[in-house]
């Protein structure tokens, strides 16, 4: 059929119509919502090229975590900055580390609010990489065993969730075991599968302070170019064991989402990353571009990319404008 029979105006006609036939609905339920946090109390340091986040102390970040629960959204994911940092990242699994702290002081206030944990070293070493050093490279088996032991000590702190971010191979099968071995088969496993070595992870870097000290890391991250790859590393990942794959970032990869979404049978999770939020942020300061309208538009692509989950600097101020402009009569 074809004009004048079709007219696919008819629908656009209201507000009420277009909602009506509305693909893609966002809601507060697909946000996870990023924490980074630092030792102290009353402590929260603004991170200037991620407007509206800092770095926050736990009592602090108790209190975020308690506004974005109220909100509805449904989990945080918690980055740690420790006050020490050494080669082999040992805060990272040290049983009184910040995140460990971070994590039961959440869980005893907000039982219900489900808390994730990144699960990588770059935080913690005085390097910045994401594993262990050996002749100047990243070894991938020997930093397995570290992240085995971080995941663990944050199922034992209380997380409901681990989230591997590091990109060693094996790592989702080795924290599976290491879970297993001591009574945490019930935690799963939200694995960063196809995570790529990107320039948008750059204002991350200034808010947890991982910013590798030499070299880069497209050792272990994936090319941007690659989107078979990309399907490997997440087949790979769900033989491990994996329980959510998540692409990263997202905005630029929103082809890979959609892949995902089509082979994959798991929730499928992607990571709006710093560098995104910062883009929209900086230009509504410039007063370039109208920032509300530019989250909602990029949220909503990535959700109709096939992301069921979406981790997101904007969850809060995401979920403000959709309770603000639920329509009713
Ligand atoms: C840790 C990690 C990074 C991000 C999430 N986990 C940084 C990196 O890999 O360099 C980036 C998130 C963001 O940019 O918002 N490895």
């Amino acid at each position: 059929m074809h004009f004048p029979i079709c007219r696919p105006r008819r629908l656009r006609k209201s507000e009420a119509l277009r909602r009506m036939v509305r693909e893609t609905k966002l809601s507060a339920e697909d946000f996870i919502y990023p924490l980074f946090v630092v030792h102290g109390r009353k402590v929260r340091n603004e991170i200037e090229s991620m407007p509206g986040m800092a770095q926050l102390s736990v009592d602090l970040a108790v209190r975020e975590a308690e506004g974005a629960c109220k909100l509805n959204i449904p989990a945080v994911i918690l980055f740690g900055i420790p006050d020490q940092k050494d080669p082999k990242g040992s805060q990272a699994y040290a049983p009184r580390g910040i995140i460990q702290q971070a994590i039961r002081a959440i869980k005893k206030e907000l039982p219900d609010l489900v808390v994730i944990t990144d699960v990588c070293l770059c935080e913690y070493t005085n390097h910045g990489h994401c594993g262990v050093i050996v002749d100047g490279r990243v070894h991938n088996d020997a930093t397995l065993t570290l992240l085995a032991k971080m995941a663990l000590s944050h199922a034992e702190a209380g997380a409901d969730l681990v989230a591997p971010s590091d990109m060693m191979d094996g790592r989702v099968k080795a924290i599976r075991e290491a879970l297993d071995r001591k009574g945490f088969e019930d935690v799963p496993i939200l694995s960063y599968a196809a995570k790529h070595a990107s320039v948008f992870y750059g204002p991350f870097r200034e808010a947890a302070e991982s910013t590798p000290q030499f070299g880069d890391r497209k050792s272990y991250q994936m090319d941007p170019a690659n989107a078979r790859e990309a399907m490997r590393e997440v087949r790979l990942d769900v033989q491990e064991g994996a329980d959510i794959i998540m692409v990263k970032p997202a905005l630029a990869y929103l082809d890979i989402i959609r892949k995902v979404r089509e082979e994959i049978d798991l929730p499928v999770g992607a990571y709006n990353v710093s560098g995104e939020y910062a883009m929209i942020k900086a230009a509504a300061q410039q007063g370039w571009i109208d920032g509300e309208r530019a989250m909602m538009e990029v949220l909503t692509a990535i959700k109709r990319a096939g992301a069921d989950l979406i981790i997101t600097y904007f969850a809060k101020e995401a979920s403000r404008f959709l309770e603000k402009n639920r329509a009713g009569c």
